[in-house]
């Protein structure tokens, strides 16, 4: 798979192997995958199939085995110090759980305003008000951002979450599960914040999901996992709507849509309800 400038990422016969003195995890077992530049790839998949992992390895938060992932053309494994830092700062990552992917004694501005401090040379002044402005675009309030993260609804919590995501300006953000753990009642409001700043932002992003709503409302692309490997991959309509593989076909089977989800709230719908 050759990657184009038009990539947000590319991911190339991806493996990795964890290892202890008895057992061996093949968690990713030769994955390619290719994420267009303004498009969502969604990831989907049994627990246990390789799902964050790929997406781990693909940002070298953990080694790969072998493969290698290209990231807007660049492979992170060919980079060091400040070339390094410079192509973190073009990604970004939403966790399933917002309170936990806060420091508990942080308050929500310096989290925020961390991934700024680490990977660009911002002044403090200019830190401040660029979180605001994140605080903002994401719907939180100005008095939010002195408040620490057990302070903040799980909604609220996940808005904090996606504003320290794109504070660096990424092209590719990972979305592991960002809904999950919300009330099904806020989930919509956070996938149409989603929708609305790779919109306004020109995001790409790898989506992992076990909720089918979800993935059919955001994705271009779908890939079905199962250990280790994709065994389907193709449009979000066909494979979602007419699987090919038996795998898919007892997964989508396996995996009702929530109840009451409903992501079709219109942005203004979602901005009324702003705090
Ligand atoms: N640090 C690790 N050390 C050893 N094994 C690991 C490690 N991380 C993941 N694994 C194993 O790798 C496999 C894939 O895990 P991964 O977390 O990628 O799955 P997943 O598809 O994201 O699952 P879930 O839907 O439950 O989040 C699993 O068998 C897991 O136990
Ligand atoms: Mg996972």
């Amino acid at each position: 798979m050759d990657a184009t400038a038009t990539d947000a990422l590319v991911i190339e016969d991806m493996v990795k192997i964890y290892r202890s003195h008895r057992t061996e995890v093949r968690a990713v077992d030769g994955v390619s995958l290719r994420v267009a530049a303004g498009t969502t790839f969604g990831l989907v998949g049994e627990s246990g199939s390789g799902k964050s992992t790929i997406a781990r390895c693909a940002l070298r938060l953990v080694p790969p085995t072998s493969g290698r992932s290209m990231i807007t053309g660049e492979d992170p494994a060919t980079l060091r110090g400040g070339a390094l830092r410079q192509l973190r700062a073009r990604t970004g990552m939403v966790f399933q759980n917002p309170m936990a992917a806060f420091d508990p004694r942080m308050r929500i501005r310096d989290s925020v305003a961390e991934p700024l401090r680490t990977h660009t040379r911002l002044g403090a002044a200019e830190v401040r008000r660029t979180v605001d402005a994140l605080l903002d675009e994401v719907g939180l309030a100005a008095s939010h951002a002195d408040r620490l993260p057990h302070q903040l609804s799980g909604g609220q919590c996940q808005r904090a979450g996606v504003a320290r995501a794109i504070a660096t300006s990424p092209a590719l953000v990972v979305l592991d599960e960002p809904t999950s753990a919300l009330d099904v009642s806020v989930q919509a409001q956070v996938l149409n914040l989603l929708q609305r700043l790779k919109r306004e932002r020109s995001l790409s992003f790898l989506l992992i999901s076990h909720d089918l709503d979800v993935v059919r409302y955001m994705s271009d692309e779908v890939g079905v996992m199962r250990r280790g490997a994709l065994v389907e991959r193709g449009s979000a309509d066909t494979v979602l709507s007419e699987p090919s593989h038996d795998y898919t076909r007892r997964l989508l089977a396996s995996m009702p849509p929530a109840p009451g989800v409903d992501p079709a709230v219109s942005d203004r719908a979602e901005r009324s309800l702003l705090p």
